[in-house]
Formats: structure tokens, C-alpha cells, sequence
């Protein structure tokens, strides 16, 4: 993802110049059934250990993650302005107060997911936590953290949590612009897989639905995945990534997520060597660019056009300045149209980018 940030940036500003929408990049939301490993997959992507999770730590609330990038603190020092920290976490339900050390975040999502009334009422559990991250080594991009699907109330839970959980996830996966993370373990029935299922009532010809298999490590001796990530049990249009993350003992011993990384491609390398380059969560964050990328580059024949006209427009209203009488004009001219030149530049250039680095990057999509 890092590789996209200062396209983006440069981007933005283009957008910004002519005065268009910035780029809405998709929100990526993960489902899937509870312990099914959602919140390591989407910790993975972002780098970062904030999320709750755990065997016996249950999202109970959405959350919604907007990562935001900033310039870098030396940047923003030279400018005198913002806050005076590299990266930094913001709620929404603490009146957007600065939160600088992220290792706090982790505190108050759980605290705010546990407060409330102490009897589990899933209707005012239904209300999101609204993190915001500003970070110069982040993607302006919406992450959502779903709780999990359930089938069996435990606990006070009421009769109709299915129903509850279920209409919420829809309520978030039915909209356009998400990306359906489906997270399935692969120790458990492809078939029966509820995350796939709801995603396909939303998305019946799969355009905006990936498989993420879980838990690779856990699978009983002598079985193992390689039909699954083939697709040869269920067919995923976008792909179906392989990955293994930190299991319980390792967030009890504090394994990092760098080393995890390295162990799990390992782990494939041994296990499935002949799919490996196209597991893992590395591959996974560079499919999800991928898929971004496409999203950019559909945006932006509609920039060139809104360039090309406002060119056009400020050529007229120069033209209808009449004679230049100076050399003065003829300057002007030079810089609407050198503005002009930069902008459709940098909007090929993207373009070509993303060409490049799809034929380069060999992301190819497993069916
Ligand atoms: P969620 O409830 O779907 O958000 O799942 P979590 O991300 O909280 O993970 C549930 C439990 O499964 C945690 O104890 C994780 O450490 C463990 N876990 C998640 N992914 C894997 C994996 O790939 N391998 C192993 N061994 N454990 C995993
Ligand atoms: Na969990
Ligand atoms: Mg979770």
C-alpha cells in the first residue's frame, strides 16, 4: 500500500487545483464468523497492533477506521501548524481529543466497547466506534471491523442476535463502495462459509468480494487447503488469499507482527510452495493496491476531461483579454499552460504507473 501514498498525494493535489471531488477510495469491511481471525487480518493490513482481539475478545461493535495521511511531522514543523506528533488517533466519541501514543487506542477501543449498560444490548452495541489515525505511513483509506456472525445467543444476548449481527453487516456490505473482505478459517467448511454467503446477497457476481482463508497453521495433520485456494471448491471472481496470522500464544508472548510475517511465509513456503508467492499477507495488501489502483484509474479520464476544459476555459478568457500589449500575458499564457501540461502529466504518469506496476508486480488474480 505504501507504494500508493504518494500517488494519492500527488493526485489530491490535482483535485484540489481544479477544484473536483477528491478520489473516494473504497471501504474495505471485513466479515466472517466469530474468532474467524477479522481483526488480525485487518491489523496485518495496517501494521499496527490496536485492534481487540483474542479468543475470548468478541468485536461487539463496528468499528470504523479511517486512516488518514499526513505530511511527515518535519514537513508540518516548517509550516508551524498541526500537531506535534508523527502519527496520531482521534475518536469520535470523545470529542475528537488527540490521542499521540497509539498504544492508548487499543485501551479505549475496548473500554468503549464493554461501556454502556453492563446487560449485552446488541441494539445500542449497533452504533459505531469512529477511530480516525492521521500517519504519514498510511493510505487515506476506511477500514471496518465487524463483529462477527453468530448463530447461537450466549449469555444475555437477545433471541434475535443473528438477525441483529446479520442486518448490520448487510447495512455496511450492501453499500457500492465497500470491499468485502470474506475472512473463512480453513479449518472450517468453505461450503457452510455464512461471510460468503452474505456477501452474495450483495454482491451476487462477486466484483467487489475477496476470500481471505484463515488459520492455515490449524488444519488437522494430513489435510490441508490447496483445492480451497485454487478455487476449486468455491470460485472467488477477485481471489482467495491463503494467510496465517498470530495465533493466541502468540499475542500472549508478544509476537510482532514483522515477525509473524516472516513466519508465515515460511510456513507457506513449506506447505504450499507452489502457491505461495500468491498467499500471505503481504500478497493480500498487494492485491487489495491492486484493487485500488483499478478504482484510481477508472477516476481519471474524468480529471483529464475537467483539466482539459478549465484549460480551455482560462485560454478564452485570456484570448478575450485581446493583444497582449506586454510580454506579460504571453507569461500567463505560459503558466495556464504549463499548468495545463503538469496536471495531465502527472495523470498519465499515474496511469502509466499502475500499468507497470500490475504487469511488474505479477499480482495476478488465483482462481
Ligand atoms: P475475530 O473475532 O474474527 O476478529 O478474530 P481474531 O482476529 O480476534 O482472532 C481470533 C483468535 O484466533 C485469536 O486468538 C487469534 O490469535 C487467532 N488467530 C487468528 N488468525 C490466526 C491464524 O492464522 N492462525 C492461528 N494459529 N491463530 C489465529
Ligand atoms: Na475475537
Ligand atoms: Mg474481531
Amino acid at each position: 500500500m505504501e507504494t500508493l501514498i504518494p500517488i494519492i498525494n500527488r493526485l489530491q493535489e490535482v483535485f484540489l487545483t481544479v477544484g473536483s471531488e477528491i478520489i473516494q477510495l473504497p471501504q474495505i469491511v471485513v466479515v466472517g464468523s466469530q474468532s474467524s481471525g477479522k481483526s488480525s487480518v485487518l491489523e496485518s493490513l495496517v501494521g499496527r497492533d490496536f485492534l481487540p482481539r483474542g479468543s475470548g475478545i468478541v468485536t461487539r461493535r463496528p468499528l470504523v477506521l479511517q486512516l488518514v495521511t499526513v505530511p511527515p511531522l518535519e514537513e508540518r514543523r516548517k509550516q508551524d501548524n498541526g500537531i506535534k506528533a508523527e502519527e496520531w488517533g482521534t475518536f469520535l466519541h470523545c470529542k475528537n481529543q488527540v490521542i499521540k501514543e497509539l498504544e492508548f487506542l487499543i485501551l479505549e477501543i475496548g473500554h468503549s466497547e464493554c461501556s454502556g449498560s453492563t446487560s449485552y444490548s446488541l441494539t445500542s452495541s449497533c452504533e459505531p466506534i469512529n477511530l480516525k489515525i492521521y500517519s504519514p505511513n498510511v493510505l487515506s483509506l476506511t477500514l471496518v471491523d465487524l463483529p462477527g456472525i453468530t448463530k447461537v445467543p450466549v449469555g444475555d444476548q437477545p433471541e434475535d442476535i443473528e438477525t441483529q449481527v446479520r442486518e448490520m453487516i448487510l447495512s455496511y456490505i450492501s453499500n457500492p463502495n465497500s470491499l468485502i473482505l470474506c475472512v473463512s478459517p480453513a479449518n472450517s467448511d468453505l461450503a457452510t462459509s455464512d461471510a460468503l454467503k452474505l456477501a452474495r446477497e450483495v454482491d451476487a457476481d462477486g466484483r467487489r468480494t475477496l476470500l481471505v482463508v484463515s488459520k492455515l497453521d490449524l488444519m488437522d495433520a494430513g489435510t490441508d487447503a490447496l483445492e480451497v485456494l485454487l478455487g476449486r471448491i468455491i470460485p472467488v471472481r477477485l481471489g482467495i488469499i491463503g494467510v496465517v496470522n498470530r495465533s493466541q500464544h502468540d499475542l500472549n508472548t508478544q509476537k510482532s507482527l514483522a515477525d509473524s510475517c516472516k513466519d508465515e511465509q515460511v510456513f507457506l513456503q513449506r506447505h504450499y510452495p507452489s502457491l505461495a508467492s500468491r498467499c500471505g499477507s503481504r500478497y493480500l495488501a498487494r492485491t487489495l493496491s491492486r484493487l485500488l489502483m483499478h478504482h484510481i484509474r477508472d477516476c481519471l479520464p474524468e480529471l483529464k476531461t475537467r483539466v482539459t476544459v478549465l484549460t480551455a476555459q482560462y485560454q478564452s478568457r485570456l484570448n478575450s483579454c485581446g493583444q497582449p500589449v506586454e510580454d506579460q500575458s504571453a507569461t500567463l499564457l505560459q503558466i495556464v499552460t504549463k499548468f495545463a501540461a503538469d496536471y495531465c502529466n502527472t495523470i498519465e504518469g499515474t496511469a502509466r504507473h499502475i500499468q507497470t506496476s500490475e504487469l511488474c508486480g505479477g499480482a495476478r488474480i488465483c482462481y
